[in-house]
């Protein structure tokens, strides 16, 4: 398989990217957290709110594993999948992922006015954005076989910087 799985931070523009990414490709572009919302028929906030993050992690997982079984795409995916070694392992085994490497300001920028990341309805999610990037850089870093800076960068400059290193021949 020879997907492309986009992966990094809530804020780092996989979605974005994702589809002007498989666009260039002419891949089929899948988003995970919007097959999670399908499934189960409620939004991320929803399902947070109902059956806890665990429940969604599950959910996110199986998904993920439906997906793989087909090729030629592009995945954006949440900015959990890493939390879990048998997402690394499927996303390993059916493609490459990527990681978009953006900066806490730079995220913070993009999801500040946002009501639909449950992770961040706290009283301090700036501080919770950072402490979620400090853990998951690394794994971010550990599953991904590229990393793309996209601080300050549109999702087509990124779409085309991922699809000229990686992709084009000539
Ligand atoms: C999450 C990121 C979200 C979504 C859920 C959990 C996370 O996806 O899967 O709210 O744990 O970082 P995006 O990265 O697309 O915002």
């Amino acid at each position: 398989m020879n997907n492309i799985y986009l992966v990094g931070m809530m804020g780092s523009g996989k979605s974005s990217s994702g589809r002007e990414l498989a666009r260039l490709l002419s891949f089929s572009f899948v988003d995970l957290d919007e097959r999670v919302e399908e499934r189960l028929g409620m939004s991320i906030n929803e399902i947070f709110k109902t059956y806890g993050e665990p429940y969604f992690r599950k959910v996110e997982s199986e998904v993920l594993s439906e997906v793989a079984r087909d090729s030629d795409q592009v995945v954006a995916s949440g900015g959990g999948i890493v939390l879990n070694p048998c997402n690394n392992e499927t996303m390993r085994k059916t493609g490459r992922a990527i990681y978009l490497k953006t900066m806490l300001d730079a995220l913070w920028e993009r999801v500040k006015h946002k009501r639909d990341r449950p992770l961040l309805q706290t009283p301090n999610p700036k501080q919770v954005l950072a402490d979620l990037l400090r853990i998951r850089g690394p794994l971010y870093e550990e599953t991904s076989s590229g990393q793309f800076v996209t601080n300050g960068k549109s999702p087509e400059a990124v779409a085309l910087e991922i699809y000229r290193t990686c992709f084009k021949q000539s």
